[in-house]
Parts: C-alpha cells; sequence; structure tokens
C-alpha cells in the first residue's frame, strides 16, 4: 500500500492514503488541485516530514497541469506562486521547503526548456525525490539497527514509518530493521496527544508488521521507564539546526529530559533533507500553533469545557544535549554537536 503516489504523467494526480481515516478505514484521497493538496497537509491527510516533502514536490505539478501554451515566462510565475502557495501549508517540517526549493533551482537552471519539457522535467525530479526518499529510509533503517540491543524495549513517539514517509520510515524504519536482523525487542508506542499519530498509525504500522508492542498514555512514559521497561528511546524529527537542536511532535523534549534522567539513550532518527543549515539553533525552529478543537473536541467528543483556554503546540525542540546520538542515512553523528554533523552531511 503506498502512502503518496503519482498517477499519470505529468499533468496526472496525486493519490494519497487518507491517515485522517486509518486505523479504521483505509482509503484514499485524490488531489486534483494544489489546493487539494493544501488542505490534506493542513488537515494531516499527509503527514509526517519526508511525506510532507514528497507529496508537495509532486503537489507542485498540480498547479501547472492546466498549462497549454508552451510559454516558459507564465510557467515560470504560475510555479513559483504555486511553490509559495504549498510552502504555507504547515511551517515545521522543513523537508517541505528543502523540496520545494530543489524544484526552484531546477526551473532557475533549467532555463533553455520550453514550458512542457519543464513540466516534465519537473515530474522526474519529483520521483527522484521520492526515491531518494525511500532508499534514505532505508540506510537509516541500516545503521539504526545497530544502535537496538537484543531483548530491549524501545520507546517511540508519533508515527514515524512508512506512513511518514516514501518508504519504510525515519525512527521506524530502525525498529523494522532491528526485528527483521532477529533482535528480540518489545515496543512502547505514545499514544500521542492530541491528534493519536502513535495510537492510529504506530500502533497499526507495527501490528501490520507482526512486531511486539504496547500502546501507553503519553504521560506513562515515564514510568515505563522506571520500571525498567525501555532500553532505548527513537524518535524521528521535522527539522534539525545546525547544532543538532531537534524539533519533533510535541512531547519529544518531556521524553529527552526523562530519557537522561534514567540513563537511558535517546535517539533522533532523520534523513539529511530534515537539517536546517540555515538556522544555528533550535530557538529558531517555527513552531506550529494549531486548532483548540484538537484538545478540546478531538475526533469530535467534548472534552473540556466551552471557552477554556488552550495551548496547543504541535511540536517541542529536544536539545542537542539530550540526545545521544543522530541517525542520518549517511551514518551516526555521536555525539551531536556542530562539528560532527557539518562533517558527516555539509561536504
Ligand atoms: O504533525 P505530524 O503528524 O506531521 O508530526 C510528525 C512528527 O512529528 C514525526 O515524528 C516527524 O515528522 C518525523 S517523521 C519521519
Amino acid at each position: 500500500m503506498k502512502t503518496i503516489e503519482w498517477i499519470g504523467d505529468s499533468t496526472g494526480y496525486l493519490r494519497l492514503l487518507d491517515q485522517t481515516a486509518l486505523p479504521v478505514e483505509t482509503k484514499f484521497l485524490d488531489c486534483n488541485t494544489a489546493k487539494d493538496l493544501f488542505d490534506a497537509i493542513r488537515r494531516l491527510s499527509v503527514r509526517g516530514a519526508p511525506a510532507i516533502g514528497v507529496s508537495a514536490a509532486y503537489g507542485v505539478l498540480l498547479g501547472l497541469r492546466d498549462i497549454k501554451q508552451d510559454d516558459r515566462k507564465l510557467f515560470d510565475t504560475t510555479f513559483f506562486e504555486v511553490s509559495d502557495y504549498l510552502a504555507e501549508s504547515r511551517p515545521t517540517a522543513v523537508n517541505l521547503f528543502w523540496a520545494l526549493d530543489r524544484l526552484k533551482k531546477l526551473v532557475q537552471n533549467e532555463s533553455a526548456l520550453s514550458a512542457l519539457q519543464m513540466r516534465d522535467r519537473l515530474l522526474e525530479e519529483a520521483r527522484a525525490i521520492d526515491a531518494e526518499d525511500r532508499e534514505m529510509c532505508a540506510a537509516i533503517g541500516r545503521f539504526g539497527a545497530e544502535l537496538i540491543p537484543q531483548n530491549a524495549g524501545v520507546l517511540t513517539h508519533c508515527n514515524t514509518g512508512a506512513l511518514a514517509t516514501a518508504g519504510d520510515g525515519t525512527a521506524l524504519s530502525v525498529i523494522f530493521a532491528a526485528h527483521q536482523q532477529g533482535k528480540n525487542i518489545h515496543v512502547y508506542a505514545d499514544e500521542t496527544r492530541p491528534l493519536l499519530q502513535g495510537a492510529r498509525l504506530t500502533a497499526w504500522e507495527l501490528m501490520q508488521r507482526n512486531i511486539p508492542s504496547t500502546l501507553i498514555c503519553d504521560s506513562m512514559a515515564g514510568w515505563v521507564m522506571k520500571q525498567r521497561n525501555v532500553q532505548v528511546v527513537i524518535t524521528g524529527s521535522d527539522r534539525i539546526a545546525s547544532n543538532g537542536d531537534a524539533a519533533n511532535k510535541i512531547g519529544t523534549y518531556a521524553l529527552s529530559v526523562l530519557a537522561k534522567a534514567h540513563g537511558i539513550p535517546f535517539y533522533v532518527a532523520a534523513p539529511s533533507s530534515t537539517f536546517d543549515f540555515k538556522i544555528a539553533s533550535g530557538e529558531e525552529i517555527p513552531i506550529e500553533q494549531r486548532d483548540s478543537k484538537e484538545i478540546t473536541i478531538g475526533f469530535g467528543k467534548q472534552t473540556a469545557p466551552d471557552g477554556v483556554n488552550t495551548y496547543n503546540p504541535a511540536f517541542d525542540i529536544a536539545p542537542a544535549e539530550n540526545i545521544t546520538a543522530l541517525i542520518t542515512e549517511r551514518g551516526i553523528i555521536q555525539p551531536v554537536t556542530k562539528e560532527n554533523i557539518a562533517a558527516l552531511l555539509q561536504n
């Protein structure tokens, strides 16, 4: 089952596995316009940093479908409008901007192509971004599995698997690879309030693959660690600053503190497309604020009084000093320092 699939030629459409319906229903959502995709990203029908980047790369083509004339100037204007529009869909995952910037550079460099040739070239590049993401996931899995001991309890947060990427995932790819290698592991999946990506999506992915797992509420993580049921914590990330501070789903900061307090290694798995070398530290990472209804009327049932004040940041930042190692497709970065990150990823 594919999370993201472009159907047809460069005038085709984007088919997404609608993650808002899981785990109860498996249904697909066809995006025919850039607005369809914008809305799908906003409401988390497609989500997870790499998946947002890959879908936006294809999504640009949706805004160029109606271009009939071979007018390159009009094509470029429309292209930049569509990519600026998609860039507004969500602010934190840098993979979105990374993918759009890659296409922008291509459009600027390939000025000799006609409009229709350029559109085909964009599809080729979107497919390359998709394929590279799959390869990066596999490499992250291979490197990361080395860090998972035999007979380990592994705690994870949010959803970082096949649903969050074009491949097998980031943190979950490590878990899948360790399991495939025959390591006896038991996964504790945080339910991940308020949108329950852990309960709805991670628990589902783990069960599909027959990996022993237990779903817990986020607030139980510290106690499960205290009971010595967790030997490793591993999460993904939406944006990693030059110094290694890593933004991820709200609750990740608390997990990094808890892991440190219990002497448990805390790993962050992410492809190089998640690193933002334009920013020095996590302080510069924009944190998405979401609708208060996600807290007060989650999934249709009112659970708080009318008019209650809420605070609903979708992400927080695990500081580099709490991260034992970063797992990337190029290898493992340990200790997590600006210099070590640059040495592995910036040459
Ligand atoms: O709001 P979401 O569901 O898009 O948040 C996703 C996460 O926080 C993931 O952990 C992150 O994108 C890394 S996924 C490979």
